[in-house]
């Protein structure tokens, strides 16, 4: 079987496409035949050795997938051959089949496209939990989503508006707001060419902003910060933009507000049950095409370095699927 692989820490170029023997599903695991591996931000850091976690060379990057089970190890009950399922592998998933432990796959609704299936636990599941758990996100309160266009900000906007809140999709230009508002946003607020604390000053009203839901960061972190409403939560998701932002203590205390921090991948394996729940509602909103999984573009696994740099050149909308 074919596979992508990064050999060593670098860039989107350096990975290689591989054969590699086909694997067996050792106990408790499933042997998927990968349809589409859906790409993250987080691809960009993982194989340049940058991220939190740093598997050992050489892998395949690609944390989330849809597919078809080929095979099962022994001790596996609730799936069978021929499933279609979406799984999160954390890595490993662009290649064309991988072995992997079935308490980690999802069934897939029936009749839902791979490619768009391959992207929803990552990125929708991250913004869901945010919204949900982290941020106690209110029917009629106002949420303010930064880099709303890219794939966690897409799925926090289409949440935030099924959670019942007005939403203000914050990006860096006019055709990326056009996007978030045509996945449901309220307004929409251009940080490259506008004053971001003015303008979410000005939409958040004598009130303020509830929540601000952040997964960029640096320069654009402390003005989203100062928008915030008394007992407001502010949403500390990641850092796309760059640098890691330091923020005066001063805010928090003469707001009220809350700095929550949220690290879905480690609340996945803390509170399982929780995580089931919140797939279960996913699911069910993607069936019903309540939440859309927009896929921006798809390629081979040779055009996986095209992939990642528009993921890095901020020019992906949406997901960017690879398709073993
Ligand atoms: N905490 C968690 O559990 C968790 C889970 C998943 C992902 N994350 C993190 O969330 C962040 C976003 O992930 P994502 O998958 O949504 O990424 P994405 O699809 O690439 O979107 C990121 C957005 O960031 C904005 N951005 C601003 N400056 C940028 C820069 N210098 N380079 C690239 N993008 C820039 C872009 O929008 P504009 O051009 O409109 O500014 C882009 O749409 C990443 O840091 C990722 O590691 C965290």
């Amino acid at each position: 079987m074919k596979a992508l692989l990064c050999t060593g820490p670098g860039k989107p170029e350096d990975l290689t496409v591989a054969d590699l023997p086909d694997p067996m599903a050792g106990p408790g695991e499933a042997v998927v035949r990968v349809e589409a591996a859906a790409l993250n931000f987080f691809d960009l850091l993982i194989i340049a050795g940058k991220y939190q976690y740093k598997p050992a060379f050489p892998f395949s990057p690609g944390a989330e997938f849809a597919g078809t089970i080929e095979s099962l190890g022994v001790g596996v009950s609730g799936f069978a051959a021929g499933d279609r399922v979406i799984g999160y592998s954390g890595w490993g998933a662009a290649r064309q089949k991988l072995a992997i432990p079935t308490k980690r796959l999802v069934k897939m609704p029936a009749g839902l496209d791979a490619d768009k299936a391959s992207g929803l636990i990552v990125t929708y599941g991250t913004s869901y939990y945010a919204l949900k758990q982290r941020g106690a996100l209110k029917r009629g309160e106002t949420l303010a989503v930064l880099g709303a266009s890219g794939g966690t900000g897409l799925a926090a906007v289409e949440l935030g508006k099924i959670m019942g809140a007005r939403v203000i999709a914050c990006a860096s230009a006019d055709e990326k707001l056009a996007f978030a508002r045509e996945h449901g946003a309220d307004h929409g607020v251009n940080y490259a060419t506008r004053n971001l604390r003015d303008e979410l000053k000005a939409l958040g009203g004598e009130h303020g902003i509830d929540v601000v839901y952040d997964p960029i960061g640096d320069k654009y972190a402390e003005p989203a910060l100062r928008s915030l409403a008394w007992l407001g939560r502010y949403l500390v998701v990641g850092f796309a933009a760059g640098e890691i932002p330091r923020l005066p203590f001063n805010l928090m205390l003469l707001k009220g507000c809350d700095v929550r921090g949220v690290f879905w991948g480690s609340w996945t394996e803390r509170d399982p049950d929780g995580h089931r729940e919140n797939t279960a509602d996913l699911m069910r909103w993607c069936a019903a095409g309540t939440i859309s999984g927009h896929v921006h573009a798809a390629y081979p696994l040779t055009e996986a370095a095209q992939a990642l740099n528009d993921i890095a050149g901020r020019k992906v909308m949406g997901k960017v699927v690879l398709k073993p």
